[in-house]
């Protein structure tokens, strides 16, 4: 009896009902009713459903009677779970009643309706005419009016859903008469008459389902593909459920069925926007949520506008699809994607146009594609690449062939299902073979200038994706963090092929588009010098920024240094090459590449150790190129290092060379004592390392700071020499710092002559500085975490 729903009916006008079953059931709930005069299933129109009675199915899973939702006072009839009481449908949703007098009647005609104490009708089926009507509340929920003589179906609420749709229920739209069945929200939970939101088959594409706010497309479920929607790829592999999907030219229904017989199974609209489907197991063990829409931002409705795709791994990111760029490039920077993407080289269906794949899509809005059941991969793109004003094609099982025209809407990427979508590009956009996979990103591996730039002779990087960087990363664990610098971790890897890599996440929060970071990232890979760390590629997606170096066995100076055993390796000679070797690349930075670059936050913990000890400056993440002949600049943020960074930077947010040599003046002073320059502690004097160094220097001591690591063997004259070019390179007043091109010459030649150094600007003790820093909100500083 359990399976008795309107999968029995023959679908009509009235829909007949066809089995001699029906008249059994009729047969044996009517007698149950009669003789022993409970509640039973079946009403007819000798009994009234007065306030406070019900009808409960035969299987005991549902019940019909009055209630009051929340906290309303109102009366209202409803279909509701028996155990829990959760409802699932309700006949007078807009007319509900103020007191218990309401009264559910079955006139002789075969009218049902309710009724109060004075005979106002609140809600009626409008059936009539009928001969010993018949009405039974069937254990799928569905409350059913028959005429009994010749078994006619009148009138099911199973035609008129609410907010719930249940197994064997349907969500119908008739083509030729417009007639949509659908599901409406509640307005709230103390409130069933209907809400904002609604769930209907889709008017232009019956192949699939939106989910509306008023009159505003929230969500749509993507394209059906023979199992489930291509918009949610749980759908496809579950084995709880069978979807049913059936359109033509006349008629589009959907339904579901639950496989298995211990399960019950609803699907709700809920008044706060969301689908949500739930499954109890039929002992009542509560309900579980076992999926609902929309469950992230990239199932919201076209987030991030046309022409663009949304992925969401762990963070929600728009991007233009290939050949594409934003169309507000300003607002795209600023996470305002609403704008969308449009064409950088406009299609020329003449000329051979072509066509790139993105794999596991959610499929475009379908309200502008045409579907051509019959026609095979390869026909499908012919007859996409003939007619001029096709945009895209894919083939989605169940519907076969589809085509779009113009804009494409509401595009995402899965980790897993999703079908691949062909989008045309004009043949010049088409360079590389792409095949996009999952993600935002050219499995060709590089990146040429991104947008509208010429591409001259620039160099291609390699891009990395992202799951290569995950896997490499152990998904970014803690396990393989190197560090955290001010501007993000960085992280040990090892790609697939053993080579080791150091991977520099940069943080969210700058507001950097791809556009200049792919910029900056390109300049930085032109740069080749034995004293720089190697940029192996990037990763761009969405939000995520990040940037691939060489690993460096020994990874980072200030490991070594500031390690008492480790420091032991350092004679004077491995130091002043460390030193020689870090001038020379700042060197070429500032003056000697086609650039000109100020890193900004030279220190310690920058400066990598390749296994031959010869050093390498890292981290161009946070350089800034400079016009040739530009001498300094001002900045409202800065970046860098506390106890590395030039007071008139610090201060003033000036920054030029002589900023990132004064950086450079207390990194050799550290390389020379083994100290940090904020460490220190000298108690009594309250000085810094410079501080210190510079009392050394003026009470003729300075061979004192040496590092005791160091021995004995070392040329005095040399070490002079490098403790005063240390002092000229910190000097207070950035004009009076050398250039990197007179230290390297004062470094390497012993006949050169030195000037006499002036005091070192911050000297004092840092505690007191950071003070002096804190009470202007003009800047922020990074200060390093130890
Ligand atoms: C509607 O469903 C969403 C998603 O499950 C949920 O977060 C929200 O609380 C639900 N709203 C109500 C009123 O139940
Ligand atoms: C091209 O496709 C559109 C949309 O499917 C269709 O309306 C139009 O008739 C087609 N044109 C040709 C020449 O086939």
């Amino acid at each position: 009896m359990a399976q008795l729903d309107e999968t029995f009916w023959v679908p009509g006008s009235k829909r007949e009902m066809a089995l001699a079953e029906w008249v059994l059931v009729l047969g044996f709930s009517a007698a149950a009713v009669l003789v022993h005069g409970q509640p039973g299933d079946t009403m007819t129109p000798t009994k009234s459903i007065a306030d406070g009675q019900t009808l409960i199915s035969s299987g005991g899973t549902f019940e019909l009677g009055f209630f009051s939702p929340g906290d309303s006072k109102n009366r209202y009839l409803g279909i509701y779970y028996t155990p829990d009481k959760i409802v699932v449908w309700v006949a007078n949703r807009i007319s509900p009643l103020s007191g218990s007098t309401g009264v559910l009647n079955l006139t002789g005609d075969g009218t049902l309706e309710i009724v109060n104490s004075t005979g106002y009708i609140f809600w009626s089926t409008g059936t009539s005419n009928a001969i010993n009507p018949v009405v039974q509340l069937l254990d799928s929920g569905n409350l059913v009016l028959i005429e009994g003589t010749s078994k006619t179906l009148l009138w099911q609420s199973f035609d008129h859903p609410t907010d719930t749709l249940l197994p064997g229920m349907k969500l119908a739209r008739d083509f030729r008469t417009n007639l949509d069945t659908y599901l409406t929200s509640w307005k709230s939970s103390s409130d069933p008459s209907p809400g904002d939101y609604s769930y209907k088959i889709n008017r232009n594409a019956a192949t699939e389902l939106f989910l509306w706010r008023g009159s505003d497309l929230i969500f749509r479920t993507g394209p059906w593909n023979g199992r489930g929607f291509n918009g949610n790829p749980q759908m496809s592999i579950t084995n709880l459920f069978r979807f049913h999907l059936s359109s033509n030219k006349s008629e589009a229904t959907y339904s579901f069925e639950v496989l298995d017989n211990s399960i019950l199974s609803r699907l709700v609209s809920n008044e706060t926007g969301a689908l949500q489907r739930f499954v109890r197991s039929k002992p009542n063990l509560g309900w579980d949520l076992y999926w609902w829409h929309p469950k992230d931002p990239c199932d919201e409705y076209a987030n991030c506008g046309a022409n663009s795709i949304c992925s969401t791994n762990y963070s929600a990111a728009c991007a233009c699809l290939k050949g594409f760029s934003p169309k507000s490039p300003q607002n795209w920077r600023i996470g305002d994607n609403t704008d969308g993407c449009v064409r950088r080289t406009a299609l020329n269906c003449s000329s051979g146009d072509g066509f790139f794949g993105l794999q596991q899509a959610k499929l475009p809005d379908t309200s502008n594609a045409t579907v051509h059941s019959s026609k095979s991969l390869e026909e499908c793109k012919d007859w996409c690449l003939k007619n001029c004003s096709c945009s895209a094609y894919a083939i989605s099982e169940g519907s076969g062939c589809m085509t779009w025209t113009g804009d494409l809407v509401d595009i995402r990427v899965f980790t897993e299902g999703g079908a691949d979508l062909y989008v045309r590009l004009a043949s010049s956009e088409l360079g590389n073979v792409y095949f996009l996979r999952g993600e935002v990103k050219p499995l060709g591996k590089t990146i040429s200038t991104p947008y509208n730039e010429s591409r001259g002779n620039e160099p291609e990087l390699p891009l990395f994706d992202i799951h290569t960087i995950r896997t490499a990363t152990n998904n970014f664990s803690d396990d393989n963090k190197l560090g955290e610098g001010g501007f993000g971790p960085v992280y040990k890897g090892q790609l697939e092929d053993g080579e080791n890599i150091a991977v520099k996440r940069l943080s969210k929060d700058s507001v950097q588009g791809i556009h200049e970071f792919t910029n900056e990232v390109l300049l930085i890979a032109k740069l080749q010098h034995r004293n720089l760390v190697r940029l192996l590629g990037c990763c761009i997606e969405g939000e995520e920024r990040l940037l691939v170096y060489e690993y460096l066995q020994n990874t980072s100076w200030d490991c070594f240094i500031f390690d008492r055993t480790r420091s032991a390796l350092l004679n004077w000679q491995k130091r002043l090459d460390i030193i020689l070797g870090i001038a020379r690349g700042l060197l070429y930075l500032h003056q000697d590449s086609r650039l000109k670059i100020i890193h900004r936050d030279l220190k310690a913990s920058n400066i990598l150790l390749d296994e031959e000890l010869n050093p390498k400056i890292s981290d161009f993440g946070t350089a800034r190129i400079f016009k040739v002949d530009q001498i300094e600049e001002n900045t409202i943020r800065i970046v860098g290092t506390y106890g590395y960074m030039s007071p008139e930077y610090a201060m003033d947010g000036i920054f030029s060379v002589k900023s990132d040599v004064f950086s450079f003046g207390v990194l050799v002073l550290e390389i020379l004592s083994g100290k940090k320059n904020r460490m220190i502690n000298q108690a009594k004097a309250r000085l810094n390392l410079l501080g210190h160094a510079w009392r050394l220097w003026t009470e003729g001591r300075c061979l004192e700071i040496l590092d005791e690591a160091v021995g004995c063997a070392y040329p005095e004259s040399k070490v002079l020499r490098c403790i005063q070019v240390a002092l000229l390179c910190v000097q207070e007043g950035s004009e009076d710092r050398p250039t990197m091109a007179e230290v390297v010459l004062m470094l390497g030649t012993e006949s050169a002559l030195l000037p006499q150094p002036q005091r070192p600007g911050f000297c004092i003790p840092t505690p007191l500085m950071a003070r002096d820093w804190s009470s202007s909100n003009k800047i922020t500083v990074t200060i390093e975490g130890r």
